[in-house]
């Protein structure tokens, strides 16, 4: 596939599960999702382990041959042809790794949660901003065509006013057996947790309409009530409730959990795990809520609604990731700083909110993710 469009020439940093699924996402014909106006190379990926293992990881997303490998994320960022940088790491080191980067000059896709703390993300927001650096964080959902229409039919008001949201984004999983102590999920050292990895998507949800959406004035941190279960190994969070009251005095309840799940037989038997509740109708969403492909509108008959039962059910032509890249791909072009949909002062209210959540419940990681000291080794 050739394009005669500028190369937006990417630097993929981690070679974990999702820097692949975004690589791959990365590398498809953006003809195949409607899309002409949007040009991703895979310019480079870096391993912080072996520049075999980058190697490797390069050969099997399918980038040209002539993609560099490098074996450092140092060599990544001192890589001149590289124009953005897709930070694919565990949380606990996004702030460390998303520094080198900034440092360095290089724009930055930052994977969710941003960083584990509101005052690493200030610190990133503030140095992005002062090098005149493009730096989103990567929360694709809000990209999806399906949420596109989701908030905009509900900023027209056929919703009614909203009044309550649900959202839950949880696994199910047998926890001691999918997860060793050591692994990201659950290791606080990486910032395990629900909170940080699967939270985020429930908060996220209820943000894009109780505050995204909302005129300017309304637009401010919610008040916030939580309650946090630890997970009995290792002291991360495994099933974590937060409760929200937003300017317009909406309730937003968000969930989380590892132990239990939105959608425990993978069928959708469950039902919805997000609801939007206004006065004339209810839209809800269907699981996961990270990667929503079918909602449903119900018409709230008590209060005469207008509104008529709806489904709807859209397909990917992929895993999804590629619609966050070319909102990135556009704003350089355009000389954007960051993106309308996920501005960088609404990522830092969501962190506000995950700090008081665990500060609620008394949940603290190592000192070496938690400051904003740099450069660490971790
Ligand atoms: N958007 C989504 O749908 C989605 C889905 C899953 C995860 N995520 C987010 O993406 C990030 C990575 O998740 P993942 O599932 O890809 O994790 P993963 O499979 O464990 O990969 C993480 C990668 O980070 C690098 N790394 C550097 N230092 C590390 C350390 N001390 N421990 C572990 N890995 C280290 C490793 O690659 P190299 O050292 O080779 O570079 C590793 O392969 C997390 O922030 C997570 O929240 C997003």
């Amino acid at each position: 596939m050739s394009s005669s469009l500028k190369p937006l020439r990417w630097g993929i940093l981690a070679t974990g599960g999702i820097a692949e699924t975004f690589a791959k996402d990365l590398l498809r014909d953006p003809s195949t999702r409607g899309v002409s106006d949007v040009n991703h190379v895979v310019q480079a990926a870096a391993s912080s382990t072996s520049a075999d293992r980058a190697k490797a990881f390069l050969k099997e997303v399918g980038a040209p041959s002539s993609a560099k490998a490098y074996g450092s994320y140092k060599e990544l960022v001192s890589d001149p042809d590289v124009d953005i940088i897709y930070v694919a790491t565990p949380h606990s080191h996004h702030y460390q790794n998303t520094r080198l980067c900034l440092e360095a000059g290089k724009n930055v896709l930052l994977e969710k949660s941003f960083t584990t703390n509101a005052e690493q993300a200030k610190v990133l927001v503030d140095l992005a901003r002062q090098k005149g650096l493009f730096l989103m964080e990567a929360q694709w959902t809000r990209y999806f065509p399906l949420a596109i229409n989701i908030r905009k039919l509900a900023a027209e008001g056929t919703l009614g006013d909203i009044k309550r949201m649900y959202a839950d984004n949880a696994f199910g999983d047998d926890v001691e057996k999918k997860f060793d102590v050591k692994h990201r999920m659950v290791n606080p050292d990486l910032a395990g947790g629900a909170l940080l990895d699967l939270g985020i998507y429930s908060i996220l949800w209820i943000f894009q309409l109780l505050y995204h959406i909302q005129p300017k004035d309304k637009r401010v941190k919610p008040k916030v009530s939580s309650i946090i279960t630890p997970e009995p190994r290792t002291g991360a969070d495994e099933c974590t409730t937060i409760i929200m009251q937003f300017a317009t005095g909406a309730h937003g309840i968000a969930t989380t959990g590892l132990r239990v799940g939105s959608d425990p037989d993978g069928k959708h038997s469950a039902g919805p795990s997000i609801k939007i509740q206004g006065t004339k109708g209810e839209l809800q969403i269907f699981p996961p809520a990270y990667r929503p492909t079918q909602y449903r509108i119900i018409p709230n008959v008590a209060q005469n609604s207008t509104l008529e039962y709806k489904e709807v059910t859209e397909d990917i032509p992929g895993h999804g990731m590629f619609w966050e890249a070319d909102e990135c791909y556009r704003c350089i072009r355009d000389g954007k700083k960051e993106s309308d949909t996920i501005p960088l002062e609404e990522t830092l209210v969501m962190m506000e909110v995950m700090d008081e959540v665990r500060k609620q419940n008394g949940l603290v990681y190592p000192e070496a993710i938690e400051t904003t000291d740099y450069p660490r080794d971790l």
